[in-house]
């Protein structure tokens, strides 16, 4: 059985942007209230007194969009001192990154992965959803202004939508040749996004890799990381190629993940919600961490039997949450 010992932390279930394929319109509706979410204390003592004892060891905030909690990176600062955090990393969209990269390295993240969907500001912008002015300079600051600090590794995250960005495969794949830059093509999945998805449908990583390996070849690689990419390398090239394919292939099998919500759900699986657990609802109410544990212990027992197994697309149409609620 796969160690489970990786938690993705969602801070914040906000978002600066609004991905068709991530947030559909109106989803902004159903944010939660400031109160809703686990304070920092309540998260820290769930970090140190619940997970840390069961087991867990890497740790990743996400979002929504992780910087927008305004104490992101105090609770940066105080995970990453916690002896017992092997790996902490954040997925972020970077638009707000910038002007915060040295301060979130300076407080112990040494590792980050951005979305960039696209080289080209229109294309960015029409997947973003913009609200009126161009966001992907801002971005690109972002990522520039993360290399430079030294985040390291430095992954780019790539959701591959036919029709939008799959002529930009190529382009995109150059930029792990000249830095050492992890470009990882993402395959698009059908969460929250029925009618984008139906109309659009998903490239499968095989197609890109034969595309990318006819220009350039690629070689089998590695790079740090606790995900489910397969990782790749152009000959000579300073960074490598990660391809993530949960629609073309399963990897329920090797999870190694749960998900904590940014109103303290456990979630056990991306796609299957059986089994969580409300750890918010039951710190208020008093219930003891030792007990908590115990329930989380049992969770982890039980997880290989929720581990979501089926890859056909018409399941996970019905879903209802969004990935930005789920934190990706
Ligand atoms: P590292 O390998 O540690 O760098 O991170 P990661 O790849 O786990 O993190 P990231 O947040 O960049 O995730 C990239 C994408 O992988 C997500 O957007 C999802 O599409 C996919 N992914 C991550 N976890 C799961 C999972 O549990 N199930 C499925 N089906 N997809 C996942
Ligand atoms: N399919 C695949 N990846 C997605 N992400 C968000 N929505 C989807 C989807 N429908 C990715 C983002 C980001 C991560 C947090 O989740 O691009 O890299
Ligand atoms: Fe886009 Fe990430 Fe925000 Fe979703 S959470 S809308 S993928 S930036």
């Amino acid at each position: 059985m796969n160690q489970v010992d990786y938690l993705r932390i969602s801070l914040i279930d906000r978002c600066n942007f609004r991905c068709q394929y991530c947030m559909p319109e109106g989803a902004e509706l159903d944010y939660l209230l400031k109160q809703e979410l686990l304070t920092d204390e309540e998260l820290l003592t769930l970090i140190q007194e619940v997970f840390i004892p069961v087991g867990f060891t890497r740790f990743r905030l996400t979002g929504g969009e992780p910087l927008l909690r305004p104490s992101v990176v105090d609770l940066v600062g105080k995970i990453a001192s916690l002896p017992a955090t092997q790996d902490l990393s954040m997925t972020t969209n970077g638009f707000l990154l910038a002007p915060m990269a040295q301060s979130l390295h300076n407080a112990g993240l040494r590792r980050i992965n951005i979305s960039l969907d696209s080289l080209e500001a229109d294309t960015f912008d029409q997947i973003i959803g913009n609200g009126g002015r161009s966001r992907w300079q801002d971005v690109w600051n972002g990522i520039q202004a993360a290399y430079r600090v030294g985040f390291d590794p430095l992954k780019l995250n790539v959701v591959v939508i036919p029709g939008v960005n799959d002529h930009e495969i190529l382009n995109l794949a150059a930029l792990s040749i000249d830095k050492q830059w992890h470009v990882r093509f993402i395959e698009f999945m059908p969460i929250g996004n029925s009618e984008l998805f139906g109309d659009l449908g998903w490239v499968a990583s095989a197609e890109l890799r034969q595309q990318i390996s006819d220009c350039w070849g690629l070689t089998a690689s590695q790079i740090r990381g606790a995900g489910p990419a397969d990782v790749f390398q152009i000959p000579g090239a300073k960074g490598t190629l990660g391809f993530i394919s949960q629609m073309s292939e399963c990897f329920c099998d090797r999870c190694n993940r749960m998900r904590l919500s940014a109103d303290g759900w456990l979630r056990p699986c991306l796609l299957n919600e059986n089994g969580q657990i409300d750890l918010k609802t039951a710190l208020r109410h008093g219930i003891n961490t030792t007990q908590l544990r115990e329930q989380v212990r049992q969770l982890l027992a039980i997880k290989p039997e929720i581990n979501f197994k089926e890859r056909d697309s018409g399941t996970t149409a019905a879903y209802t949450r969004t990935m930005s609620q789920i934190g990706g």
